[in-house]
């Protein structure tokens, strides 16, 4: 589904991402994970277009997209949940919505529906403003968002980070039923449990470069344990 080839990164001249190269199998959902800095928001930010690579590639369902503006990979089909669960503030939470259904034009009717079916604590807060909703609730509001345009591939950025447990549950829930109907998804996550619960393949980054990649199962080991410490 993805493919990201020997992508080098860099702000101004300072260069954050190394010769970095993975690969997103279609309905696998893959775990990038890393200490803080390392170099993750920046990957997304690369895939989505909102930064440029100076070397790489990346390939979307067989499309070299590498040099494509963010709203055209929105468009092909790859949906984003920014970390820090951005949303629009000053908009109501159907706003939110509403808004992303117009941007992904071949959404259809029904995709607010089933962005909330996910996640049914939003459906008393749709005309309640953004801005006034707790972590929790924004994130979800992030994710429904994201999946309006029906995206076949899901870029999530520590959607659990600074939130609370029992909210953290119901998002698990949310990604590993979307994984199950056979979405593609790459997660951004530090959090080492929810991780070896969810994923079927990992990457570590370490200092901008891939230090590690392989099954879920070697998530437990110690040696991955030991790059991802602090
Ligand atoms: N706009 C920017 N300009 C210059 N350097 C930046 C910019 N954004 C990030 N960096 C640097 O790039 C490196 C990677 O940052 P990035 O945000 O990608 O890390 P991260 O792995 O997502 O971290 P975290 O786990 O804290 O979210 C860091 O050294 C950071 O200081
Ligand atoms: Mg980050």
């Amino acid at each position: 589904m993805l493919t990201v080839s020997g992508v080098d990164v860099a702000y101004g001249r300072s260069q954050v991402l190394f010769d970095v190269s993975l690969e997103i199998p279609d309905r696998s959902l893959v775990c990038v994970m890393g200490r803080n800095g390392v170099g993750k928001t920046t990957l997304l930010h690369a895939l989505m277009g909102l930064l440029p690579c100076s070397s790489g590639r990346v390939n979307f369902d067989g499309t070299d997209i590498t040099g494509w503006r963010p709203e055209r990979r929105v468009k092909a089909g790859i949906g984003y949940v920014p970390q820090g669960h951005e949303v629009f503030g000053q908009l109501t939470v159907w706003e939110n919505l509403q808004v992303a259904w117009e941007v992904s034009a071949a959404a259809k009717a029904s995709a607010i529906d089933e962005a909330l079916d996910l996640f049914p604590r939003l459906r008393p807060l749709l005309k309640r403003r953004a801005g006034f909703l707790s972590g929790g609730q924004q994130q979800q509001l992030a994710i429904a968002r994201a999946l309006v345009g029906q995206p076949r591939l899901l870029l999530l950025d520590e959607p659990t980070e600074g939130i609370q447990p029992s909210i953290i549950l119901e998002i698990e829930e949310a990604i590993v039923g979307l994984h199950r109907d056979g979405l593609s998804i790459l997660l951004v996550e530090q959090y080492l449990d929810f991780a070896i619960r969810l994923a079927d393949r990992y990457v570590v980054l370490d200092a901008g470069e891939v230090a590690r990649a392989g099954p879920a199962s070697e998530l437990a080991e110690a040696s991955v344990r030991q790059l991802l410490s602090v």
